[in-house]
């Protein structure tokens, strides 16, 4: 492979993203402005991988535990180069969160590092390598975070294998969502699932997914609101969080789309047409964990059509 060096440093903004978006369950996701990880990468001269943070997440060093570091060990192993990766990573995006936190990680590192080997790689590539990073962190390949990390947007991740990613035009939304601050693990989340489904809800559930897809592309809010409904996941993860229900209600009699789980949890996202309904929708998410008296953290924000973004970069 004939690779050249023309950036020593790159500095990416890795923001957090929405898996599942309701109905798609491992085939939808969206690519959020806030938060985002701060992630430093530095090209060595030596095959190796340096992982450091700075944010006191304490999360594994070895890079082949790492979810940035698996994916550089892999991209290493496929270049056969002389060159090596540093990361620094300040992760703004709480692991357990259930925004993409484990995505961000290997998402930005992989754009990072195609960057300062000169862009051999497409946007498909990249996908695939930071793929091998959710593998470390939850046990199972899935792309509906990496996606749309990497692309921007809503993506359709129609197939991972192989991967077949589908960009999904959208209308103006904004993005409500809460954290609770309690922890849930991906791998949790995905073990207590049923592994089989009746066919009636399949029905509805795809039913849905057509619709949320279709409502995107048309700019038909209403028939967003109407797709945002999931009868196979959400029954079984909703219970690992508190005041779930009361918050859809609550936040849907303030006006907004719809929403539901983002990812596994427990972060709960919302939609809405605008700002000042989104605002809205923040105060009655406030409102429930203020009641409860659990710790919580809601942004508001919008659809990122950017995906990783390249703040700075230093020349060799
Ligand atoms: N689709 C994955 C899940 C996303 O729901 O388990 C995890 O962030």
């Amino acid at each position: 492979m004939n690779i050249e060096f023309h950036m020593k440093e790159i500095t990416v903004h890795a923001p957090a993203t929405v898996a599942n978006l309701v109905c798609g369950f491992d085939v939808l996701g969206m690519c959020l402005n806030e938060p985002y990880d701060i992630m430093r990468v530095r090209l060595l001269d030596k095959k190796e991988i340096l992982i450091r943070s700075t944010d006191g997440y304490n999360l594994p060093a070895d890079p082949a535990q790492n979810t940035a570091g698996a994916p550089l060990l892999s991209i290493l192993e496929e270049i056969d180069q002389q060159v090596g990766f540093e990361v620094i990573i300040s992760k703004q995006i709480k692991p357990g969160s259930g925004i993409g936190s484990s995505a961000a990680s290997a998402a930005g590192a992989v754009v990072a590092a195609n960057s300062l080997l000169g862009n051999i790689f497409s946007k498909e590539d990249m996908v695939r390598f930071a793929m091998i990073g959710e593998k470390v962190a939850s046990g199972v390949k899935h792309a509906d975070n990496i996606s749309p990390c990497i692309y921007g947007g809503i993506t359709l991740i129609r197939s991972i294998f192989p991967l077949d990613i589908v960009p999904i035009p959208s209308p103006s939304l904004y993005v409500t969502v809460v954290h609770p601050q309690i922890e849930v693990r991906t791998s949790d989340a995905r073990q207590i699932l049923r592994k089989e489904v009746l066919l009636k809800d399949a029905i509805r559930q795809w039913g849905n997914i057509g619709g949320l897809v279709a409502g995107l592309i048309k700019n038909d809010y209403d028939l967003i609101g109407r797709s945002l409904e999931d009868v196979i996941i959400e029954p079984v993860r909703s219970m690992l969080i508190p005041g779930f229900d009361k918050i859809k209600q609550n936040c849907k009699a303030a006006g907004a789309l719809g929403g539901g789980i983002s990812g596994s949890g427990p972060s709960i996202f919302m939609l809405s047409k605008n700002e000042a309904t989104a605002n809205a929708v923040k105060d009655a998410m406030q409102e429930i964990y203020t009641d409860i008296g659990l710790a919580h953290h809601v942004y508001v924000t919008t659809v990122n059509m950017e995906g990783v973004k390249i703040v700075n970069a230093v020349s060799s």
